[in-house]
């Protein structure tokens, strides 16, 4: 079936909001370093904007996972795919995700990190589809709360397309 993408959100909408965050983000951790976690493959396009626009010290790090098949989705328990190079001990640590959904990824992902003993752990996130909520989720820092509607552009894919569009589309079928 073909699909449409009509833009939701402009490169400049989206650059101008990644400017935003990133002063933010630089004067929340005046002084300090800052670890990003990306979340791939989604988070990948909006962490490396965010991270040339921080001003304190920048370390990276790239972690993986998927959502258990079947039955046990619901449940929230992920898989991790490729965990961290890196320990977390002692960092302030900021996971960068593309779009806050159901919640259920995050709330499972930040547990998780949390136990590796950070200093602390704050969620980013370029997107949130707050109606979609299904597990509470405390998000730190987001670009754009938008509708509930299947976006692409940016890392988000749609059947692995479109992740590389500069902008935020929604998918049409008509
Ligand atoms: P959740 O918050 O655990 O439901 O999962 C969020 C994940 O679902 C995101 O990281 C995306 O990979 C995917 N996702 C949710 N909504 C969209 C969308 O509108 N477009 C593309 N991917 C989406
Ligand atoms: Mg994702």
């Amino acid at each position: 079936m073909a699909e449409r993408i009509e833009v939701l959100l402009t490169e400049q909408d989206v650059d101008k909001r990644i400017q935003e965050i990133g002063d933010q983000i630089s004067r929340d951790y005046a002084g300090k370093n800052v670890h990003l976690v990306c979340v791939l493959k989604g988070g990948s396009f909006f962490m490396c904007e965010l991270a040339k626009r921080i001003t304190v010290p920048v370390s990276i790090d790239f972690m993986s996972v998927s959502s258990y098949g079947g039955n046990t989705k619901s449940s929230g328990v992920v898989r991790i795919v490729k965990d961290l190079d890196e320990p977390l001990a002692g960092k302030h640590v900021i996971v960068i995700e593309d779009i806050v959904d159901s919640g259920r990824t995050l709330s499972y992902l930040l547990d998780m990190l949390g136990s590796r003993g950070p200093e602390d752990v704050r969620l980013c996130t370029l997107l949130d589809k707050p109606e979609r909520r299904v597990v509470d989720v405390k998000v730190d820092y987001t670009g754009f709360e938008i509708p509930d509607e299947f976006v692409v552009g940016y890392g988000l894919d749609y059947d692995q397309k479109y992740r590389n569009l500069p902008y935020i589309g929604v998918v049409k079928f008509d």
